[in-house]
Protein backbone atom coordinates (compact mmCIF):
# COMPACT_ATOMS: atom_id res chain seq x y z
CA UNK A 1 0.00 0.00 0.00
CA UNK A 2 1.46 3.55 -0.84
CA UNK A 3 1.71 5.76 1.52
CA UNK A 4 -0.60 8.34 0.16
CA UNK A 5 -3.26 5.52 -0.44
CA UNK A 6 -2.53 4.71 3.45
CA UNK A 7 -2.73 8.53 4.49
CA UNK A 8 -6.35 9.18 2.51
CA UNK A 9 -7.89 5.99 3.76
CA UNK A 10 -6.97 7.49 7.69
CA UNK A 11 -8.60 11.07 6.29
CA UNK A 12 -11.96 9.13 5.54
CA UNK A 13 -11.94 7.18 8.86
CA UNK A 14 -11.23 10.15 10.34
CA UNK A 15 -13.85 11.83 8.97
CA UNK A 16 -16.57 9.45 9.11
CA UNK A 17 -15.33 8.46 13.02
CA UNK A 18 -16.40 12.26 13.54
CA UNK A 19 -19.59 11.68 11.73
CA UNK A 20 -20.85 8.62 12.98
CA UNK A 21 -19.94 9.48 16.47
CA UNK A 22 -17.84 6.44 16.65
CA UNK A 23 -14.94 4.95 18.95
CA UNK A 24 -12.40 2.48 17.39
CA UNK A 25 -11.13 -0.12 19.93
CA UNK A 26 -8.31 -2.35 18.94
CA UNK A 27 -6.46 -5.46 20.61
CA UNK A 28 -2.89 -4.97 21.24
CA UNK A 29 -2.71 -8.09 18.89
CA UNK A 30 -4.13 -6.22 15.64
CA UNK A 31 -2.21 -5.35 12.93
CA UNK A 32 0.34 -2.18 13.80
CA UNK A 33 -1.43 -0.08 11.10
CA UNK A 34 -5.02 -0.75 12.87
CA UNK A 35 -3.58 0.16 16.66
CA UNK A 36 -1.66 3.44 15.27
CA UNK A 37 -5.68 4.92 14.25
CA UNK A 38 -7.38 3.69 17.49
CA UNK A 39 -8.95 5.77 19.88
CA UNK A 40 -8.06 3.31 22.15
CA UNK A 41 -5.94 -0.01 22.13
CA UNK A 42 -6.07 -2.63 24.55
CA UNK A 43 -6.05 -5.83 26.71
CA UNK A 44 -9.23 -7.80 26.98
CA UNK A 45 -10.25 -6.67 30.53
CA UNK A 46 -9.30 -2.53 29.34
CA UNK A 47 -11.19 -2.60 26.08
CA UNK A 48 -14.54 -4.30 28.04
CA UNK A 49 -14.72 -1.41 30.36
CA UNK A 50 -14.39 1.17 27.44
CA UNK A 51 -16.97 -0.51 25.56
CA UNK A 52 -18.79 -0.24 29.05
CA UNK A 53 -18.10 3.80 29.38
CA UNK A 54 -18.11 4.79 25.66
CA UNK A 55 -20.16 7.86 25.05
CA UNK A 56 -20.39 6.97 21.71
CA UNK A 57 -22.83 5.82 19.52
CA UNK A 58 -20.86 3.42 17.55
CA UNK A 59 -18.27 1.30 18.46
CA UNK A 60 -16.12 -0.43 16.11
CA UNK A 61 -14.15 -3.39 17.56
CA UNK A 62 -10.78 -4.52 15.87
CA UNK A 63 -9.92 -7.62 17.79
CA UNK A 64 -11.73 -10.99 17.68
CA UNK A 65 -15.50 -11.63 17.51
CA UNK A 66 -16.25 -12.94 21.14
CA UNK A 67 -14.37 -9.31 22.24
CA UNK A 68 -16.73 -7.34 20.04
CA UNK A 69 -19.63 -9.53 21.25
CA UNK A 70 -18.35 -8.27 24.98
CA UNK A 71 -18.66 -5.01 23.95
CA UNK A 72 -22.42 -5.22 22.52
CA UNK A 73 -23.17 -7.17 25.73
CA UNK A 74 -22.22 -4.12 28.01
CA UNK A 75 -23.71 -1.67 25.36
CA UNK A 76 -26.20 -3.05 24.34
CA UNK A 77 -28.05 0.14 22.94
CA UNK A 78 -24.89 1.11 21.03
CA UNK A 79 -24.36 -0.21 16.92
CA UNK A 80 -21.19 -2.60 17.32
CA UNK A 81 -19.30 -2.86 13.99
CA UNK A 82 -16.79 -5.85 13.63
CA UNK A 83 -15.15 -5.23 10.44
CA UNK A 84 -14.48 -8.78 9.45
CA UNK A 85 -16.58 -11.04 11.08
CA UNK A 86 -14.68 -14.13 10.12
CA UNK A 87 -12.05 -13.24 12.96
CA UNK A 88 -12.83 -15.73 15.64
CA UNK A 89 -10.76 -17.08 18.52
CA UNK A 90 -10.26 -20.69 18.15
CA UNK A 91 -10.08 -21.51 21.78
CA UNK A 92 -13.66 -19.66 22.40
CA UNK A 93 -14.85 -22.37 20.01
CA UNK A 94 -13.83 -24.96 21.84
CA UNK A 95 -16.39 -24.67 24.65
CA UNK A 96 -20.00 -25.07 24.15
CA UNK A 97 -23.26 -24.54 26.15
CA UNK A 98 -24.64 -27.80 25.97
CA UNK A 99 -21.30 -29.71 26.92
CA UNK A 100 -20.97 -27.37 29.94
CA UNK A 101 -24.57 -27.68 31.17
CA UNK A 102 -24.10 -31.23 31.38
CA UNK A 103 -20.66 -31.17 33.32
CA UNK A 104 -22.27 -28.60 36.02
CA UNK A 105 -24.81 -31.11 36.73
CA UNK A 106 -22.03 -33.23 37.77
CA UNK A 107 -21.00 -30.69 39.89
CA UNK A 108 -23.72 -29.60 41.84
CA UNK A 109 -22.54 -26.20 43.56
CA UNK A 110 -19.71 -25.49 41.72
CA UNK A 111 -18.58 -22.02 40.93
CA UNK A 112 -18.38 -21.61 37.22
CA UNK A 113 -15.39 -19.07 36.29
CA UNK A 114 -15.10 -18.70 32.23
CA UNK A 115 -12.18 -16.57 30.50
CA UNK A 116 -13.94 -13.89 28.25
CA UNK A 117 -12.20 -15.72 25.33
CA UNK A 118 -15.91 -17.58 25.24
CA UNK A 119 -19.34 -17.15 23.24
CA UNK A 120 -22.00 -14.70 24.15
CA UNK A 121 -23.99 -18.45 24.83
CA UNK A 122 -21.26 -19.96 26.99
CA UNK A 123 -21.31 -16.86 29.33
CA UNK A 124 -25.32 -17.14 29.80
CA UNK A 125 -24.18 -20.79 31.68
CA UNK A 126 -21.39 -18.92 33.91
CA UNK A 127 -21.08 -17.34 37.06
CA UNK A 128 -18.40 -15.08 36.69
CA UNK A 129 -16.04 -14.09 33.95
CA UNK A 130 -12.33 -13.36 34.25
CA UNK A 131 -9.58 -12.10 31.79
CA UNK A 132 -6.21 -12.94 31.71
CA UNK A 133 -5.59 -9.82 33.70
CA UNK A 134 -7.98 -10.88 37.29
CA UNK A 135 -8.43 -14.70 36.31
CA UNK A 136 -6.21 -15.35 39.73
CA UNK A 137 -7.83 -12.63 42.30
CA UNK A 138 -11.70 -13.76 41.04
CA UNK A 139 -10.68 -17.58 41.41
CA UNK A 140 -9.19 -16.58 44.86
CA UNK A 141 -12.01 -14.70 45.94
CA UNK A 142 -14.51 -17.97 45.56
CA UNK A 143 -14.76 -19.58 48.97
CA UNK A 144 -12.17 -22.44 49.51
CA UNK A 145 -14.85 -24.99 50.34
CA UNK A 146 -16.59 -24.81 46.83
CA UNK A 147 -15.21 -26.47 43.80
CA UNK A 148 -14.36 -24.86 40.50
CA UNK A 149 -14.84 -25.50 37.06
CA UNK A 150 -13.18 -23.14 34.84
CA UNK A 151 -12.88 -22.81 30.91
CA UNK A 152 -12.52 -23.07 28.35
CA UNK A 153 -8.75 -22.45 28.52
CA UNK A 154 -7.16 -25.54 30.36
CA UNK A 155 -3.31 -23.32 30.17
CA UNK A 156 -4.68 -20.51 31.80
CA UNK A 157 -6.62 -22.56 34.74
CA UNK A 158 -3.82 -24.48 34.99
CA UNK A 159 -1.52 -21.82 35.82
CA UNK A 160 -4.19 -20.24 37.90
CA UNK A 161 -4.45 -23.16 39.96
CA UNK A 162 -0.69 -23.53 40.84
CA UNK A 163 -0.47 -20.06 41.73
CA UNK A 164 -3.53 -20.21 44.43
CA UNK A 165 -2.41 -24.13 45.31
CA UNK A 166 -6.28 -25.08 44.59
CA UNK A 167 -7.48 -27.92 42.27
CA UNK A 168 -9.97 -26.56 39.58
CA UNK A 169 -11.95 -28.92 37.28
CA UNK A 170 -10.34 -27.11 33.98
CA UNK A 171 -12.17 -27.52 30.62
CA UNK A 172 -9.61 -29.06 27.77
CA UNK A 173 -9.97 -25.45 25.50
CA UNK A 174 -6.47 -24.25 24.34
CA UNK A 175 -5.06 -21.34 22.28
CA UNK A 176 -3.34 -22.71 19.53
CA UNK A 177 -0.87 -19.52 19.29
CA UNK A 178 0.21 -19.56 23.01
CA UNK A 179 0.91 -23.74 22.45
CA UNK A 180 3.33 -22.94 19.58
CA UNK A 181 5.52 -21.34 22.60
CA UNK A 182 7.42 -23.84 23.74
CA UNK A 183 9.94 -24.68 27.43
CA UNK A 184 12.33 -25.49 24.64
CA UNK A 185 12.21 -22.09 23.08
CA UNK A 186 12.34 -19.75 26.48
CA UNK A 187 15.44 -21.91 27.49
CA UNK A 188 17.25 -21.28 23.71
CA UNK A 189 16.53 -17.29 24.33
CA UNK A 190 17.37 -17.48 28.64
CA UNK A 191 20.75 -18.49 26.42
CA UNK A 192 21.34 -16.49 24.02
CA UNK A 193 20.25 -13.22 26.31
CA UNK A 194 21.34 -14.28 29.93
CA UNK A 195 20.71 -10.82 31.05
CA UNK A 196 17.40 -10.50 29.92
CA UNK A 197 14.05 -10.43 32.23
CA UNK A 198 11.54 -13.19 30.35
CA UNK A 199 7.55 -12.39 30.65
CA UNK A 200 4.73 -14.12 28.61
CA UNK A 201 1.43 -14.56 28.72
CA UNK A 202 -0.92 -17.31 30.91
CA UNK A 203 -2.62 -18.88 28.22
CA UNK A 204 0.99 -20.27 27.70
CA UNK A 205 1.52 -23.97 29.26
CA UNK A 206 2.61 -24.43 33.09
CA UNK A 207 6.35 -25.33 31.81
CA UNK A 208 6.37 -22.49 29.93
CA UNK A 209 5.34 -19.89 32.86
CA UNK A 210 7.52 -21.84 35.16
CA UNK A 211 10.88 -20.73 33.16
CA UNK A 212 9.86 -17.18 32.79
CA UNK A 213 10.17 -14.05 35.71
CA UNK A 214 6.56 -13.06 35.32
CA UNK A 215 3.20 -14.01 33.85
CA UNK A 216 1.31 -10.99 32.64
CA UNK A 217 -2.27 -10.19 30.33
CA UNK A 218 -1.23 -7.79 27.56
CA UNK A 219 -1.83 -4.65 28.98
CA UNK A 220 -0.06 -5.86 32.25
CA UNK A 221 3.16 -6.43 29.70
CA UNK A 222 3.15 -3.00 28.35
CA UNK A 223 2.52 -1.12 32.10
CA UNK A 224 5.51 -3.50 32.98
CA UNK A 225 7.69 -2.66 29.94
CA UNK A 226 6.80 1.49 30.92
CA UNK A 227 7.86 0.61 34.79
CA UNK A 228 10.99 -1.60 34.76
CA UNK A 229 14.05 -0.79 34.73
CA UNK A 230 15.34 -4.17 32.58
CA UNK A 231 16.26 -2.91 29.30
CA UNK A 232 16.20 -6.11 27.57
CA UNK A 233 12.87 -8.29 27.24
CA UNK A 234 11.89 -11.86 26.28
CA UNK A 235 8.40 -11.67 25.32
CA UNK A 236 6.29 -14.92 25.13
CA UNK A 237 2.74 -14.30 23.77
CA UNK A 238 1.45 -13.38 20.22
CA UNK A 239 3.43 -10.99 18.08
CA UNK A 240 1.40 -7.90 17.72
CA UNK A 241 2.47 -7.13 20.77
CA UNK A 242 5.74 -6.18 20.02
CA UNK A 243 4.61 -3.30 18.14
CA UNK A 244 3.34 -1.26 20.98
CA UNK A 245 6.06 -2.50 22.98
CA UNK A 246 8.47 -1.04 20.81
CA UNK A 247 6.86 1.91 19.87
CA UNK A 248 6.81 2.96 23.93
CA UNK A 249 9.77 2.48 24.93
CA UNK A 250 12.25 2.98 22.55
CA UNK A 251 15.37 2.57 24.54
CA UNK A 252 14.53 -0.93 25.12
CA UNK A 253 14.86 -4.27 23.30
CA UNK A 254 11.75 -6.83 22.85
CA UNK A 255 12.50 -10.21 22.06
CA UNK A 256 9.97 -12.12 20.82
CA UNK A 257 10.58 -15.90 21.82
CA UNK A 258 8.91 -17.18 18.80
CA UNK A 259 8.26 -15.41 15.26
CA UNK A 260 5.87 -18.24 15.08
CA UNK A 261 3.21 -17.46 17.72
CA UNK A 262 0.78 -15.03 15.40
CA UNK A 263 -2.96 -15.18 15.82
CA UNK A 264 -3.90 -15.54 12.30
CA UNK A 265 -7.67 -14.20 13.54
CA UNK A 266 -6.17 -11.07 15.01
CA UNK A 267 -4.38 -10.19 11.82
CA UNK A 268 -7.47 -10.30 9.25
CA UNK A 269 -8.70 -6.34 10.20
CA UNK A 270 -6.80 -4.20 8.15
CA UNK A 271 -6.75 -0.48 7.89
CA UNK A 272 -9.20 -0.95 4.59
CA UNK A 273 -12.15 -2.75 6.92
CA UNK A 274 -11.95 -0.63 9.36
CA UNK A 275 -12.85 2.23 6.62
CA UNK A 276 -15.32 -0.48 4.44
CA UNK A 277 -16.86 -1.18 8.00
CA UNK A 278 -17.30 2.86 9.03
CA UNK A 279 -18.65 4.22 5.80
CA UNK A 280 -21.10 0.90 5.22
CA UNK A 281 -21.64 0.34 8.69
CA UNK A 282 -20.84 -3.33 8.71
CA UNK A 283 -20.47 -6.29 10.22
CA UNK A 284 -23.12 -4.96 13.08
CA UNK A 285 -23.38 -7.61 16.47
CA UNK A 286 -26.32 -8.87 16.78
CA UNK A 287 -27.58 -10.60 20.14
CA UNK A 288 -30.72 -11.90 21.15
CA UNK A 289 -31.90 -9.49 24.17
CA UNK A 290 -32.04 -12.79 27.06
CA UNK A 291 -28.65 -13.89 25.60
CA UNK A 292 -27.22 -10.04 26.27
CA UNK A 293 -29.38 -9.86 29.74
CA UNK A 294 -27.43 -13.56 30.85
CA UNK A 295 -24.44 -12.86 29.79
CA UNK A 296 -24.11 -9.32 31.12
CA UNK A 297 -24.26 -10.46 34.71
CA UNK A 298 -21.05 -12.25 34.99
CA UNK A 299 -19.11 -10.03 32.88
CA UNK A 300 -20.10 -6.99 34.94
CA UNK A 301 -19.12 -9.02 37.74
CA UNK A 302 -15.97 -9.71 36.47
CA UNK A 303 -15.62 -5.42 35.98
CA UNK A 304 -16.87 -5.02 39.53
CA UNK A 305 -14.05 -7.29 41.25
CA UNK A 306 -11.28 -5.38 38.86
CA UNK A 307 -8.06 -5.89 38.31
P1 LIG B 1 -5.37 -10.26 27.04
O1 LIG B 1 -6.62 -10.11 27.80
O2 LIG B 1 -4.17 -10.48 27.89
O3 LIG B 1 -5.19 -9.13 26.09
O4 LIG B 1 -5.48 -11.60 26.17
C1 LIG B 1 -6.46 -11.80 25.20
C2 LIG B 1 -6.12 -12.89 24.29
O5 LIG B 1 -6.89 -13.32 23.47
C3 LIG B 1 -4.83 -13.49 24.45
O6 LIG B 1 -4.67 -14.47 23.52
FE1 LIG C 1 -7.83 -16.69 20.70
FE2 LIG C 1 -5.29 -17.33 21.06
FE3 LIG C 1 -5.93 -15.69 19.11
FE4 LIG C 1 -6.07 -14.90 21.68
S1 LIG C 1 -4.24 -15.43 20.53
S2 LIG C 1 -7.59 -14.56 20.08
S3 LIG C 1 -6.74 -16.81 22.63
S4 LIG C 1 -6.54 -17.84 19.30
Amino acid sequence: MSAEYQKEMIERINLLRKERNAVILAHNYVLGEVQDIADFVGDSLELSIKAKNTGCDVIVFCGVKFMAETAKILSPGKTVLHPVPASGCPMADMADADKLRKLKALHPGAVTVCYVNSTAEVKTEVDICCTSANAAKIVAAIPADKEVIFLPDKNLGANVSIALNRPMILWPGFCPTHMRITAEMILRKKNEFPDAFVIVHPECTPDVVALADKYLSTGGMLRFARETEHKKIIVGTEQGIIHRLQRENPDKMFIPVSEQAVCPNMKMIELNDVLNSLEKMQYEIILDPDTIAKAAAPIIKMIEAGS
